[in-house]
């Protein structure tokens, strides 16, 4: 009864659980972080979090060669269904439980155009509660309010971007990791390219003086086990 979480670059992770392989935002192709291609990655269920290309990445690929199961915002499973894509759709504040546990879709401040500019529904992050684990996946977002009420679900690990630019950044992921108070911060959505550059080290630096959060530095390929 263990919860695994992998990261691969980005905003990419997989999570392992009951023995389930969940998949987020897989951006591989043109991911010069990413540890694994899209031909190998294990899924039996891909979570999107918005049709923005470094998010929406490999998604229809790796479904149709898996077989799995995409759960996104309406908008973004209707697009996979067109794509002969296994698709669940769901929407911000609603919650579902999966075979493999529970997912409620949360707020993410962030646009969600597919890459060819059509419509993509609202950005979203997820809430995951797994194996008595809570996890949250901010998703690219401003930071908002909203996370001091999702702190009060008792989160185990939050993945947060602080690449600034087009999400939140060093200072306000230091705030967020104080609205949410996980056990474990993961810093994400960083130092794919120049305009996200940023110093890990520092951000995690300042997360610990100023929160009761424990920062993680994920290299790409590396495991966590929540415990
Ligand atoms: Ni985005
Ligand atoms: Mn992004």
């Amino acid at each position: 009864m263990t919860v695994k979480l992998t990261y691969h670059g980005h905003a990419c992770f997989s999570i392992e659980t009951g023995g389930a392989h969940l998949l987020i935002d897989p951006f591989l192709s043109g991911n010069a972080m990413a540890d694994v291609k899209p031909e190998r990655v294990k899924a039996d269920y891909i979570l999107v979090s918005h049709a923005h290309g470094d998010h929406l990445g490999d998604a229809v690929p790796i479904a149709r060669r898996t077989g799995a199961e995409v759960i996104s915002n309406f908008e973004i499973a209707n697009y996979m269904e067109q794509q002969q894509v296994k698709a669940h759709a769901m929407h911000i504040g609603g919650a579902r439980v999966f075979p493999f546990g529970k997912v409620k879709l949360t707020i993410a401040h962030h646009g969600s155009s597919f890459p060819d500019g059509s419509y993509g529904g609202n950005p979203c992050g997820f809430l995951l509660w797994l194996e008595g684990k809570v996890l949250y996946f901010a998703g690219d977002t401003a930071l908002t309010y909203d996370m001091k009420l999702y702190g009060e679900e008792g989160i185990d690990v939050a993945m947060l971007p602080i690449g600034d630019n087009f999400t939140m950044g060093p200072e306000d992921a230091v705030k967020a990791a104080g609205f949410l108070q996980p056990k474990l911060a993961v810093l994400m959505h960083y130092n794919t390219f120049g305009a996200i550059a940023q110093d890990a080290q520092a951000v995690a630096d300042a997360m610990k003086a100023q929160t009761t959060a424990t920062p993680v530095i994920m290299r790409p390929g590396e495991t966590l086990t929540v415990t």
